[in-house]
């Protein structure tokens, strides 16, 4: 299996080799090109799919639940999910580091379920760097090498390019311990670069750093991975690396995939109220109401208050028009609010009336949380927030952004005007977007 799947996998960069050979550069030494995707530009062969991919420990933990995914060659896609979701099970699993009770891992056009790890050409990243502390930068970035025993001239070739990427050729000769976190990160990164593997798998690279590096490194680390094209599946449970570093997204919850898409459209269009929940900093703010009148004129009722809804939010969405006159979950993201004061303008039948229990300015901008007695739709991890609402016998807490000028409050009730077409709906049973 191991030999049939390395023939088709370079099955692209055999005829390159061939026409070069043949028609353009005959004297070049066409193999070590070929190999240094990184002088190069790569070959592409590394789709990877998952289909209905299950594990269950011994013990009983269904650990990852039919979980099937597309990942395109080249894409980078981000795993995301609370912790215990699955997403390192996944990971290992499709390393082939982790039995798989069900399903299929495919790379390359090639079922690998019994493919040994290390013939699957990937490279992993982990949270913990593991370098090797008594050698140099060098020596562990050229560590693949150096136990291939690939010639020495190839391996300064290919040490110093992964070196230049990463911007790490004046610390060549320290050892680990005498770099920093986001350097010793780098030379993980180099380890698993100067393999040029097809697929690259990355668990939480980024969470020993502290939050100044990690913003600093996930955008490096974006930028890498789309000048090498390398196929690329990403852990994280951040979902701010999710939304930032992601081709697309795919959203896990107790080890059954949510949602998979762009960041944009994860955003814009969650799927189920978890979804919704879980992208977004503050969260989507979430409610049960009622809709009530009819298509032309329609009011969503959240407790004493009252929000016209604009009629263009039920084009495209036939399922809406049957929740009329019943329960609904309704979504508000916390941008999609404004101090009225600011926005003057903003029709009078869109606006919540609300005590302010808290402020926060930020300096772009003003976070308040208010009350209001419409009940929140609990949908993810909410303990915090419930404490408070108990202790204060509040129905719930909306948290609204308001622009910098705001002058709200604590104690104040204020008026916040609400950008009504912008309003998520959600299956009051389901919780699935509506
Ligand atoms: N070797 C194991 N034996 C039994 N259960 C396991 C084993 N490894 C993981 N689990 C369980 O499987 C579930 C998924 O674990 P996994 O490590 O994939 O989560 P994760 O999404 O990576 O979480 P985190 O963000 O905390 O790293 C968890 O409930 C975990 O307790
Ligand atoms: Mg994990």
């Amino acid at each position: 299996m191991s030999q049939q799947r390395s023939e088709a996998n370079s099955g692209v960069g055999r005829n390159w080799y061939r026409r070069l050979q043949a028609e353009y550069v005959p004297w070049l030494d066409c193999e070590t090109l070929i190999r240094s995707r990184l002088a190069f530009g790569r070959r592409s062969l590394a789709r990877v799919v998952l289909s209905n991919l299950t594990k269950t420990y011994a013990g009983g933990v269904t650990a990852l639940d039919g979980l099937s995914l597309d990942i395109a060659d080249g894409e980078f896609l981000v795993l995301v999910g609370p912790s215990g979701c699955g997403k390192s099970t996944a990971l290992k699993m499709i390393a082939g580091l982790e039995e798989i009770t069900a399903g299929e891992v495919s790379i390359a056009d090639e079922v690998v379920n019994d493919l040994d790890a290390r013939d699957r050409d990937i490279a992993m990243v982990f949270q913990s760097y593991a370098l090797y502390p008594h050698m140099t930068v060098f020596d562990n970035i050229a560590f693949s090498l150096q136990i291939a025993k690939r010639p020495k001239k190839e391996i300064a070739t290919r040490v110093a390019e992964v070196a230049r990427i990463l911007q790490l050729k004046d610390y060549l000769k320290r050892r680990p311990g005498n770099l920093s976190g986001g350097q010793r990160q780098r030379v993980a990164m180099g380890r698993a670069i100067i393999r040029q593997p097809s697929v690259f798998l990355m668990d939480e690279p980024l969470s020993n750093l502290d939050a100044k590096l990690r913003v600093q490194m996930r955008s490096e680390i974006a930028q890498i991975q789309r000048r090498l094209k390398v196929t690329t599946i990403y852990v994280t449970h951040d979902q701010v690396e999710a939304m930032t570093m992601g081709d697309r997204v795919a959203l896990l919850r107790d080890g059954v995939l949510q949602q998979v898409d762009t960041p944009t459209n994860i955003y814009n269009k969650p799927a189920n109220t978890f979804v919704a929940s879980f992208i977004g900093s503050p969260s989507m703010n979430i409610f049960r109401g009622q809709l009530e009148g009819g298509l032309e004129r329609c009011v969503l009722v959240l407790g004493k208050n009252r929000l016209e809804v604009p009629s263009s939010i039920f084009t495209g969405r036939p399922a809406l028009a049957a929740k009329i006159g019943g329960e609904i979950i309704v979504g508000i993201r916390p941008e999609d609010m404004e101090y009225a004061a600011l926005v003057p303008d903003h029709p009078r039948e869109q606006r919540l009336v609300a005590p302010v229990l808290i402020t926060e300015s930020l300096g772009s901008d003003q976070m308040v949380h208010f009350a209001l007695d419409a009940p929140a739709a609990k949908v993810a991890d909410q303990d915090s927030l419930d404490e408070i609402i108990v202790a204060e016998g509040i129905t719930s807490i909306c948290i609204a952004r308001f622009g910098a000028r705001s002058t709200a409050e604590v104690g104040q009730t204020v008026e916040v005007a609400v950008a009504c077409d912008r309003l998520h709906f959600f299956d009051a049973a389901s919780g699935l977007a509506i």
